[in-house]
């Protein structure tokens, strides 16, 4: 087990295990970033539990043959489960299995898991886990998109950034979370830095022009329009809520 909370005694906001044969990946991503500074200021405690410390035979095995044959391996339930039960010893929260299966990773799930004390990432590898472990360890299952990649770990490390990015304090600047794409139902606009002349290209006008009022309107609308061009789902999304609500507020006054 590898536990990564810089100061002692002080308690996290969110307590994270992972589950994984491979707690080096996990080791390196916590030196790095957004993460590393979760854990340096106290909003996350990570820790890391190494599946083959769970093992009962001398190889440290973890996985063995598919019952019906059939390509790949599959974890072993037994090390899995007791791997699993010992992070529940210490982490206080959901056991959340990363697979193609799960639900599909969004905005609004990094925010709801943002609001726990603590929760439990368990990484497949090979073909999978053994499904008793679904049934009887897994309170959810995530998915971070449709594709396959080898491995839960950096399935588990995609949600662990976008869940800590939205924790108070951990990013330099507050408002940087809530100008990011999906917080507010958009997508970011764009963004530009020094020189004011690249290669031909200009910055647009009004973003020199020191006026925070127009700077804002313009931001706002490029913001809408990206979206309308790239992800016009996300407005139809929205505005269906907006109208849902709006059905729920006369509902509420008709009764009234
Ligand atoms: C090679 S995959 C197994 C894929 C599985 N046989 C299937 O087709 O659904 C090995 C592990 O990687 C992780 N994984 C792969 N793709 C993922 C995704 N899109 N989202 C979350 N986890 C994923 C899961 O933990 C999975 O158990």
């Amino acid at each position: 087990m590898t536990c990564h909370d810089a100061r002692q005694g002080r308690v996290s906001k969110v307590q994270v295990g992972v589950i994984t044969i491979f707690p080096e990946i996990l080791d390196a991503v916590a030196e790095f970033g957004t993460i590393r500074r979760a854990i340096e200021s106290g909003s996350l405690g990570l820790e890391s539990l190494d599946i083959r410390d769970y093992a009962s035979d001398r190889r440290r095995t973890v996985d063995d043959r598919p019952y019906g044959g059939g390509p790949g391996m599959v974890l072993l339930p037994g090390p899995l489960a007791s791997c699993i039960d010992a992070a529940k010893q210490r982490v206080d929260g959901p056991v959340i299995y990363l697979t193609p299966q799960g639900e599909r990773f969004n905005h609004a799930i990094a925010r709801e898991l943002a609001e726990l004390s603590g929760m439990i990432l368990v990484c497949g590898r090979y073909e999978g886990i053994d499904q008793r472990i679904v049934e009887t360890r897994i309170d959810r299952e995530i998915s971070i998109g449709d594709y396959v990649v080898s491995g839960g770990e950096f399935p588990a490390m995609v949600l662990l950034d976008a869940v800590v990015r939205l924790l108070p304090g951990v990013l330099g600047n507050e408002e940087s979370a809530l100008q990011d794409s999906f917080s507010n139902g958009m997508l970011d606009c764009p963004h530009y830095t020094r020189p004011e002349s690249f290669e031909g290209l200009n910055v647009p006008q009004v973003l020199l022009s020191g006026n925070h009022q127009e700077i804002q309107r313009w931001r706002e609308q490029q913001a809408f329009d990206w979206t309308r061009n790239r992800r016009p789902d996300l407005i139809e999304s929205s505005s269906r809520l907006e109208s849902e609500n709006e059905t729920d507020l006369n509902t509420v006054d008709n009764h009234q």
